[in-house]
């Protein structure tokens, strides 16, 4: 008598800060392991700290309604670093064996992935798929949740405007990003921002108050400008919210808009100045349509990898073509943003 082979499971998380477009990979993921190969699809519980703890979620194809357009993770996320207590990897190892998982898919940024990484060398059988709104991973042009998130901060843009114009202010939009300035540069090229600040690019104060100077030469008594949350004045440090850091060393940035608009004010006899912090409204909610594709895209990438047994890989985009590269690779590493697109911005400064 014949024996059924037994199906092979796949773990699925998603790890570090949400991103719009994590529940459209999982989609993609869940639509294609199950429909087209056969596989079995867990979940796992809020990233590494599900695997460590063995906590999971079973996924099928009606766990995929609604999906699609859904902000968030349905699986939840963590900031968990398992190499950050003694047995952490260990536990994920055994956790894995014991649940009969053959393969993990890590949705993450340079964290998640770097925790995927090291357990590739321990011989965990992984894929990672790139996900953070900073869009500061290398080897991808585009991580998912990136769009959505200079969208959400063009439209602050455009609405700032509005009323920076109406009380002849300078209005200062602090956007997140962490050590990159992609958001801020971005949606400042798309939101016609007067200045952008970005961490690649240490500030002098004395520049941007010239630049609101030659806006009201030309009558224009308003001003909008739009700083990293990473943004640092040249020879300073970036701001930070508390003290302390995470599980993988990261302050958390906080403060720059404030700290620019009291200088800005000192400056000049008669400015008054707002600061608009956006956070985590760039996070939250619905991704963008190009978001959707993306994430789409990369879910069906990542699963033909675990199919074809190419582990140790993130999945990527490079030109619109969906490509992998090793891991190793990625880790390590900041993408920062392009000069030249900054060099654009710059022609609209002032
Ligand atoms: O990495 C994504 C990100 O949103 C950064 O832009 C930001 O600095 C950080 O996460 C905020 O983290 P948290 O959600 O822990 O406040």
């Amino acid at each position: 008598m014949l024996r059924r082979r037994k199906k092979i499971k796949i773990g699925l998380l998603s790890g570090g800060g949400d991103a719009p477009g994590i529940n459209a990979v999982l989609r993609s993921i869940v639509r294609k392991a199950i429909q087209d190969y056969g596989y079995e699809i867990v979940g796992v519980k809020d990233g590494w700290r599900g695997l460590v703890e063995g906590e999971f979620i079973p996924l099928d194809l009606k766990s995929l309604v609604g999906l699609l357009p859904k902000g968030g993770s349905i699986l939840g996320t963590s900031r968990t670093n398992p190499f950050k207590s003694e047995d952490g990897a260990e536990c994920i190892l055994k956790n894995v064996s014991e649940h009969d998982i053959g393969a993990i898919i890590a949705i993450g940024g340079e964290d998640t992935l770097g925790v995927a990484s090291k357990l590739y060398e321990m011989g965990l059988p992984v894929v990672g798929v790139p996900k953070t709104i900073d869009n500061d991973l290398v080897g991808t042009d585009y991580t998912f949740g990136f769009q959505t998130a200079v969208s959400i901060a063009c439209e602050a843009l455009d609405r700032l405007h509005t009323t920076a114009e109406s009380h002849h202010r300078v209005i200062i939009l602090e956007v997140m990003g962490r050590y990159t300035g992609w958001i801020a540069l971005e949606a400042g090229i798309a939101g016609g921002a007067d200045a952008i600040l970005i961490p690649e690019r240490p500030f002098d104060i004395d520049e941007v108050c010239e630049c609101i100077r030659r806006r009201q030469k030309r009558g224009r008594n308003f001003s909008i400008i739009v700083a990293a949350e990473g943004a640092k004045p040249k020879g300073g440090e970036e701001i930070v919210y508390s003290s302390g850091v995470d599980a993988f060393g990261h302050a958390r940035l906080g403060g720059v808009g404030y700290y620019i608009g009291k200088e800005i004010e000192k400056r000049f006899e008669n400015i008054d100045t707002r600061a608009v912090v956006l956070g985590h409204l760039q996070r939250g909610g619905s991704p963008n349509a190009f978001d959707r594709v993306l994430a789409t895209r990369f879910g069906i990438a990542a699963i033909d990898l675990v199919h074809e047994g190419r582990f140790g890989q993130m999945v990527a985009i490079q030109g619109n073509v969906m490509v992998s590269v090793p891991l190793k690779d990625v880790i390590g590493k900041r993408k920062t943003v392009d000069l030249k697109l900054y060099e654009i911005g710059a022609t609209f400064f002032g």
